[in-house]
């Protein structure tokens, strides 16, 4: 994934093409750049690196410009080095492109190019553009723009520029986010809201097909030729929101921002009782015959995503009895899925924007089923193409590691999984009061709970933070939140983790035990907890160092453990909401000891739009 900026306007283009970039640096960081005309010239500068080394670059030499485009980078093809940064350029530097997405016939049409006189300077695909640009330009850029983007197969959002004609920009997107911000007497390309709330809380969200032409006299937008109108939404997302809020890092910042995002979540969708979950979407898209009709649910989501949806596998058979299949989005994809009207599909997905969990949902529609979307990011690509959105609520998620939006995923799911048992008549209207009164309690729970947690989880991870290796067990849906403390512990601290399941260990793994080695037991569910503290036992045996994680009931475990964190009670259902939170923590103090960039890890983007 990358973030794309433009700006067209009278304020100097060069500062709010940095700050825009800034605030999409969490969409792909290993290099940037911008494109300014400056006195009827493009002036073009790029960096390999942070946004940080090309504001250094340019230093106080912000020049006079003010229309510009700018792109920060997460490599797909072609490594990152300064030839392969955007903006990319025409052969004699009149237009330049950014572009986020993948062009998937880019070799074909770089040959032809090629054979028409022109010449390449990087390995991306995104260079085809303005060549082709440049091929098919007559004396509009709009029209070229048409006509480039006709040629193209695969994502794309772009924006160009040119010095041809000096007071416009023109965007495209098909499969990639893109934005328009309307200002006073200017405005803002970009592919992330987060970019421009700073300068404008008005935006026009642009569908796939729709080519923009942003110039002096206003917005004109076209979709297969022909003028169509985007109607423009007010965002009153505040601007703390896109900061840290006094945190050292939005990690830290996002997961102390859980109990907020989880009520939020919540509201509106349980009844003033605590009797009834109410889904109006899911009214609105299915019929009871069709829910009556339904033999399996399948939930298809990548990362931390598809740990939500193997949750929700467990709560459902649990509650309902009706099978759940969890599959990896970028397995399900290629592999037939048995899927037809019969079958209702959950695609869990934070940014929307995910390409494999995208391709996911198109499969099952094509296969004759149902598609429910359980998304954070506001028509996004997946929303919008979904049977029916259930929206997560969780606000921007800016760190990579995603935190809030999981226990908000977990929250609807749960809400999911209590409408189906209402609205088919499965759930006795107690269980369901009972359900609902403790999913309302948990996010008193937690915010009261989160000083301890946090400060005995700094301790373990001083211990933690020295090893290579760190095991995290449970049983049942603690198995499935071990999955997600082991990915948060990889992903950001660089700690290589397993998660098994408890009574699996003694197959194999058991043999990796060594003296002192860290040892994260769940325990949460009652109806498992003897089988559980004897999968302890056997790794205490051997020496491990146990942490241990349980419910306040549950003073046993603190003789089989080396420290215990006991968790304010709820329902075993609801246990993953809760245990997740110390893991987070775990993960997060345990990268901050060992020095590591936790919002921005190695390798990683947020959104993982490319296959
Ligand atoms: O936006 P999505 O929920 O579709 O993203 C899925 C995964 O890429 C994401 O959850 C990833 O695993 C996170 N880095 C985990 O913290």
């Amino acid at each position: 994934m990358c973030g794309i900026i433009g700006y067209l306007g009278y304020r100097k283009a060069m500062p709010i093409l940095l700050e825009g970039l800034f605030a999409q640096e969490y969409r792909g960081y290993d290099s940037a750049g911008v494109a300014v005309l400056e006195d009827g010239t493009l002036r073009v500068e790029h960096s390999v690196g942070k946004i940080a080394l090309l504001e250094q670059k340019i230093g106080d030499n912000i020049g006079e410009g003010v229309i510009g485009i700018g792109h920060t980078r997460w490599a797909t093809h072609g490594r990152p080095t300064e030839d392969n940064c955007h903006p990319h350029t025409d052969c004699h530097g009149n237009i330049a492109v950014v572009h986020n997405g993948i062009i998937e016939n880019y070799l074909e049409l770089r040959e032809w190019l090629q054979n028409q006189g022109h010449t390449f300077t990087s390995q991306t695909d995104t260079e085809v553009l303005p060549h082709l640009l440049e091929e098919l330009y007559q004396t509009d850029l709009y029209q070229a723009m048409s006509d480039a983007v006709a040629r193209l197969r695969g994502a794309y959002a772009c924006v160009a520029v040119s010095s041809f004609d000096p007071r416009r920009l023109v965007a495209a997107r098909k499969d990639s986010p893109l934005v328009i911000g309307v200002g006073e007497g200017e405005y803002f390309l970009a592919s992330d809201i987060a970019a421009l709330i700073r300068y404008t809380r008005n935006v026009i969200i642009l569908e796939n097909g729709d080519i923009a032409v942003v110039d002096d006299h206003g917005i004109k937008i076209t979709n297969q030729g022909q003028p169509v109108q985007r109607k423009m939404v007010y965002v009153d997302w505040d601007k703390e929101a896109a900061e840290k809020a006094g945190f050292p890092h939005f990690m830290l910042k996002e997961i102390h921002e859980q109990p907020a995002v989880m009520a939020k979540t919540m509201r509106g969708r349980i009844s003033d009782d605590l009797e009834q979950v109410l889904l109006p979407e899911m009214d609105a898209a299915f019929s009871d015959e069709f829910l009556k009709g339904v033999n399996k649910l399948v939930i298809v989501a990548c990362g931390t995503s598809y740990h939500a949806g193997l949750v929700a596998k467990q709560s459902i058979e649990r509650l309902l009895r009706l099978p759940v299949e969890v599959d990896i989005a970028s397995e399900y994809r290629y592999r037939k899925p048995l899927v037809d009207e019969h079958a209702l599909v959950v695609v869990v997905s934070q940014s929307g924007e995910t390409a494999d969990t995208l391709a996911a949902l198109r499969e099952s529609q094509y296969n004759g089923a149902k598609v429910i979307a359980i998304c954070n990011v506001m028509d996004s690509s997946i929303a919008r193409e979904a049977d029916c959105v259930l929206y997560t609520w969780a606000g921007v998620e800016i760190a990579v590691a995603s935190t809030k939006a999981y226990v908000t995923q977990l929250m609807l799911l749960y809400m999911l999984t209590f409408y189906l048992g209402q609205r088919l008549q499965i759930l006795s209207g107690d269980y369901l009061h009972h359900l609902l009164q403790e999913l309302d309690e948990l996010p008193d729970k937690i915010a009261a709970q989160l000083p301890t947690i946090e400060e005995t989880t700094r301790e373990w991870a001083e211990y933690i933070k020295d090893y290579d290796d760190a095991f995290f067990i449970g049983r049942g849906l603690d198995h499935s939140v071990a999955l997600e403390g082991a990915l948060k512990l990889k992903e950001i601290s660089y700690i290589h983790a397993e998660a098994y399941a408890a009574g699996e260990l003694k197959h194999g793994t058991i043999a990796l035990i060594e003296p002192g080695i860290p040892v994260i037991a769940l325990a949460t569910q009652q109806f498992l907890l003897e089988k559980s503290i004897s999968n302890i036992v056997e790794l205490k045996a051997r020496d491990a160092h146990i942490f241990g994680i349980a419910f306040e009931q549950t003073q046993s475990m603190a003789k089989v453990t080396d420290g215990c964190i006991y968790l304010p009670q709820t329902d075993d259902l609801l246990a993953p909401i809760i245990t997740v939170v110390p893991l987070q923590l775990l993960a997060y103090y345990a990268a901050d000891y060992r020095g590591c960039e936790i919002d921005q890890p190695r390798n990683l983007a947020k959104s993982v739009t490319v296959e």
